[in-house]
This record gives structure tokens, C-alpha cells and sequence, in this order.
């Protein structure tokens, strides 16, 4: 399970960024693999409103939205956005991330592309802010809520904070500590019980395992964990993978390949299936069941043979979610 943090606040050290970390720690605690990025730190660019992407489906800025916001958001379970309250809304540069995702809208709503890891995603809102006006967070609220319905997260709650002002204030208020534990427990606690775990691992994680786990995030939706890992991963997903899997009408942009041995840290699967031509190196990972799929011509495939490399996968990952039966006993061994 991926918690990622993106904080908001030009302090580095400020409240927002003290808030953050604690909720971050406590979700590793509960056995999350947590991530944080400090926004302003980033390079990214306003958006000009050109609509390129409402056309296209992408945006002409080459900058860290699509180098590390984008595949960030897309790898997480939970998001987090962390931030103070500037005139009664987010910071500028949390404000132009918030504008760019306007990419991931557009892939939603204008081409109407499902993300696959949609079923499962949740967002979480932590804002401070000075003042002790009751209206103070109304504004932020309402801009998180169609901010995570763009980038397909379910807007699950919130942590605010006013009259929080000098930094320093934050650490010493006085029921930080239970409220975070409550929140992050209340949110993951269900991810954490979301069994079983299914992983698709290839090679590179470029091509066949980011389809099948793509396809089952789609037909099981919340009923497993379905994720995908390479032996040896690539840099990059394969240049043909994110077209042929929009004529499915599913998006995997901005997936990245991950390798097994880092997946298997913060997470336990109970079934492995390698995906290869047979003559690949048997893997093992303790306490879960491994088998193979021999998918001849997986390793490289033709732009002719993409789609129907894509339909056997797609039908062997509907068969496999059909056998395990998962709407009626969630703890059947798989
Ligand atoms: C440019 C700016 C605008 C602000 N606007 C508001 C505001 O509208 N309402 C409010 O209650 N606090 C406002 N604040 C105060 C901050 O929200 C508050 O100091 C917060 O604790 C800062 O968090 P940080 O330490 O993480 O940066 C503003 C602060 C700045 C610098």
C-alpha cells in the first residue's frame, strides 16, 4: 500500500509540513510504504489553458507533472495533499499542480478513459490555517473535492487545523497526536484488509504484467490488490502499451515499471503469476503461491500483434477473476 504526500507549504519546516510527516509516519506504521514531495520544490508550469490535453489527452509541458506528479498519483493507494491556508485556499504552486491535473480530467472526462486503479484510490485533505473563521476551510474543501475526483481518488476525509499561524504551533497542539492515529487508521485500515493480493511480474514490467494487472484492477475493482512488478524493470512502460490500452478504453499513462524486489517489501502477495515464454527464471516468494503464464510473444511484440497480445491477456486475467470467486468469500485462498 502506497501513501503519498504532497506538501504544499513554501516552508519547509512550517505546520503543513509537521502535519504531513505525522500522519505519513503513522501510516507506516500501519504498514504503508509512504512517499512525499514538497511542491514548490518542483518545477511545474501553470497551466495556459489551451485544451490541448481536453483534445489530446496530454500536456505540451514536458516538466516534474509528468516526471513525478502524474506516475506518483497514478502508483498511490491514498494521496495526501498537505496545505496551508493562502487567502483562504492553497498556495500558487499547489495551486498549478492542482490546474495541470487538469491532464488527468481531461483523459477521464473528455476520453473518457477509465484508470484502472480508480476502484481503489482514495485522497486526503490536511490544511492549517491562522484565523478562527468557521468558513476557513469551505473554500480548500470544495477545491479537493473535484481535485480528486479529476485525478480518480475518492475524496475519503480530512484533517484541519485553524488558528495555527508561527511555525512551532502545530507540534504543540494538543490532540495532534490522537487525531492523526484515529484518521490514519480509519483510512487504511480497510485498504490494509482488502486481501488477496495478486501480482503480475514479467521481465521488464514495460509490457504483459502492466496489462494483466491493469485488467484485473478493472474487472475486480476494490476485491483485490492487484499489482504489477518486473525481475529486471525498465526504465519506461512500452511506447505502445498506453494506446492499445485506450482502445479498452482503460488508462495506464504515467504507469511506471517497479521491480519485485521493492514491491515485495511493504507488500505480502498471496498469489504471484509470471508472465513469460516459458523459459523464465522460476522466482519465490514466501508465504504465496506462484504460477506461470506462457504468453508467446510477450517480450516484444509487433505494433500488429499489440492488440491481440492485449486480448489474450485481457481474457486469461477474466478467467482467473471469474475462478476466484471473490464477490461472495473475500478470504478464499487464491
Ligand atoms: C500569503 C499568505 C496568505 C495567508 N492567508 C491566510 C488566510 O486566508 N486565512 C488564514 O487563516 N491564514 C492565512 N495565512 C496563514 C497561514 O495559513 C498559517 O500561518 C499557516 O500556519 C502556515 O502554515 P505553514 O507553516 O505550513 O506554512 C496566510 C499566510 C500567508 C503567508
Amino acid at each position: 500500500m502506497i501513501v503519498s504526500g504532497f506538501m504544499g507549504s513554501p516552508r519547509k519546516n512550517g505546520n503543513t509540513a509537521f502535519l504531513l510527516k505525522k500522519f505519513l509516519k503513522e501510516a507506516e506504521a500501519l504498514g504503508a510504504e509512504t512517499r512525499m514531495l514538497h511542491v514548490p520544490d518542483l518545477t511545474i508550469h501553470p497551466c495556459t489553458g489551451c485544451a490541448l490535453c481536453e483534445k489530446k489527452g496530454y500536456c505540451h509541458f514536458n516538466d516534474d507533472m509528468q516526471k513525478e506528479v502524474f506516475p506518483l498519483m497514478r502508483m498511490s493507494d491514498v494521496v495526501v495533499i498537505a496545505s496551508p491556508i493562502y487567502f483562504y485556499n492553497v498556495p500558487s504552486e499547489l495551486k498549478a499542480l492542482i490546474d495541470r491535473s487538469q491532464t488527468l480530467w481531461s483523459r477521464k472526462y473528455k476520453l473518457r478513459l477509465t484508470d484502472p486503479g480508480q476502484s481503489s484510490r482514495k485522497g486526503f485533505l490536511l490544511s492549517v490555517g491562522a484565523t478562527r473563521g468557521k468558513d476557513l476551510f469551505d473554500s480548500i474543501h470544495l477545491t479537493m473535492k473535484y481535485f480528486f475526483r479529476g485525478i480518480a481518488a475518492d475524496f475519503a476525509g480530512e484533517l484541519t487545523y485553524n488558528r495555527i499561524e508561527e511555525p512551532g504551533e502545530m507540534k504543540r497542539h494538543a490532540t495532534l497526536n490522537s487525531d492523526v492515529h484515529t484518521a490514519a487508521e480509519q483510512l487504511l485500515t480497510p485498504l490494509k484488509q482488502r486481501t488477496p493480493t495478486l501480482v503480475f511480474v514479467c521481465r521488464d514490467n514495460s509490457l504483459t504484467s502492466q496489462m494483466a494487472a491493469a485488467f484485473a484492477q478493472h474487472y475486480a475493482g476494490d476485491r483485490i490488490h492487484a499489482l504489477s512488478a518486473g525481475i529486471h524493470p525498465g526504465h519506461d512502460i512500452h511506447p505502445e502499451l498506453v494506446k492499445t490500452m485506450e482502445k479498452k478504453n482503460l488508462d495506464v499513462a504515467y504507469r511506471r515499471p517497479r521491480s519485485l524486489a521493492s514491491l515485495t517489501v511493504g507488500t505480502r502477495p498471496d498469489r504471484v503469476i509470471l508472465l513469460g515464454d516459458g523459459e523464465d527464471t522460476a522466482i519465490h516468494i514466501p508465504g504465496a503461491r506462484v504460477s506461470s503464464w506462457t504468453i508467446p510473444g510477450g517480450h516484444n511484440p509487433d505494433t500488429d500483434s499489440m492488440a491481440s497480445l492485449c486480448d489474450v491477456i485481457e481474457d486469461k486475467v477474466k478467467d482467473l477473476i471469474h475462478g476466484l470467486h471473490l464477490a461472495t468469500d473475500h478470504s478464499k485462498t487464491i
